[in-house]
């Protein structure tokens, strides 16, 4: 199972297994990884589920389509190159070790 490292607000690391096929934001929330609110439950219309992707998986990542782009527009933390929303980041072996760290304010 790929793991995933969440940096949360507080400065601390939260390591979970996820679920291929899952998203990020799905994963965070069945364990409780404080920060991902995600209000809209993963159909891109909240930017509560704002991620900053290590610089190491930015490529493996990859960038936001035009929708997602639009709507970090609209994020409560201030957007950097390495932002995405995590309800549309899957999870694959090939992301094992993804490390993001979870916006302060959603
Ligand atoms: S959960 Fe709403 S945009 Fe990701």
């Amino acid at each position: 199972m790929p793991r995933i490292n969440f940096t949360v607000p507080d400065g601390s690391i939260q390591t979970v297994e996820a679920n291929e096929g899952s998203s990020v934001m799905e994963t965070g929330v069945r364990f409780g990884v404080p920060g991902i609110v995600a209000e809209c439950g993963g159909a891109l219309a909240c930017a509560t589920c704002h991620v900053y992707v290590d610089d190491e998986f930015l490529s493996a990542v990859g960038g936001p389509d035009d929708f997602e782009d639009e709507m970090l527009d609209d994020a409560e933390s201030p957007r950097a190159e390495n932002s995405r929303l995590s309800c549309q980041i899957r999870m694959s072996q090939s992301l094992d070790g993804l490390s993001v760290t979870v916006a302060p304010e959603q």
